[in-house]
């Protein structure tokens, strides 16, 4: 592939998701998108993007994101984030709050939600508690793997015995990389899934949300993009709410009022330290 289509394909990108394809990515761009053009068998790449720049694009759209966008998540990824969310289900509680939302803004195929779920579920035990977890992402086949809770072995190798024995069951049938797990119903129940693009806010929940994870989807963006995304999500939590974002990603650069309690771990601002401006709430 040439760096015209490349850039033609990267207009796409951006236009419909706010993903920057960068220059040099043109070896795997054709990889996936050609995997794409065999299943509707098309033989040159020009048809394909009249497909996608045609009045038609919009159900393509959706597969040629799935296509192109890099879904890597494990359960457990970056722990220091489920020990200081655990923190937070218990001091909300201890407030004696009874109903918590969090947001699990790219979920990808649900080892993040899943296991924002049995952190959560851990700590409120057998208390009366409404709890929910909404898992948002992009790409359609994402989430219905994530919608199935079904997972390999290897997967699960994050996940401690104690956990996995409490969380899933084994599946009568495996798989070629051995033993299936499924993700136990009690836990299943307080998660929903649904299509969402971060790239078009303002977002549809009402909030306010407790906990939002937004995390190793910002590196996909540009600073506009990543600048109304925060925004979006700023107007949405919980005075006393946390954000976490990604280990290797970072709020600076960008207008907000949300100040950092450590890297990659954000809070709003209390009312006695608000400046005016956009971000704040009356
Ligand atoms: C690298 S994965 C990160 C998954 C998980 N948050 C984690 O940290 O393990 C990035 C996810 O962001 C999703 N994504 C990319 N662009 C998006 C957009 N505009 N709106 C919503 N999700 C998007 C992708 O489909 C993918 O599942």
């Amino acid at each position: 592939m040439n760096a015209a289509l490349l850039n033609r394909f990267a207009d796409i990108a951006y236009a419909r998701a706010g993903i920057r394809l960068r220059d040099g990515k043109e070896a795997l761009v054709s990889a996936r998108v050609g995997k794409r053009m065999r299943a509707l068998e098309l033989e040159r790449i020009e048809d394909y993007l009249a497909i996608l720049e045609g009045p038609e694009a919009d159900q393509e759209i959706v597969y040629f994101l799935d296509a192109i966008s890099t879904n890597f998540t494990s359960f457990l990824r970056e722990p220091d984030h489920f020990v200081r969310f655990a923190e937070l289900v218990q001091t909300k509680l201890e407030a004696g709050q009874r109903r918590l939302r969090f947001w699990c803004a790219a979920s990808s195929t649900g080892e993040e939600p899943y296991t924002i779920a049995m952190t959560a579920a851990e700590v409120i035990g057998e208390r009366d508690v409404d709890w929910r977890i909404l898992a948002t992402d992009i790409s359609t086949r994402v989430l219905s793997v994530a919608e199935a809770g079904v997972y390999d072995d290897p997967v699960l190798e994050p996940v401690p015995r104690a956990q996995r024995e409490r969380w899933f069951t084994k599946m009568a049938a495996g798989g070629p990389r051995g033993p299936r797990w499924a993700v136990a119903p009690a836990l299943k129940q307080h998660v929903t899934f649904k299509r969402l693009n971060l790239a078009t806010p303002p977002f549809p929940m009402k909030g306010p949300l407790d906990a939002v994870f937004c995390r190793n989807v910002m590196i996909y963006f540009d600073q506009p993009v990543r600048q109304q995304l925060i925004a979006g999500i700023e107007r949405l939590l919980a005075p006393d709410a946390i954000l976490f974002i990604g280990h290797s990603e970072t709020l600076s650069g960008l207008d907000t009022q949300l100040r950092a309690l450590k890297p990659s771990v954000y809070a709003p601002r209390s009312d006695s330290t608000r400046t005016p401006g956009r971000g704040q709430t009356s």
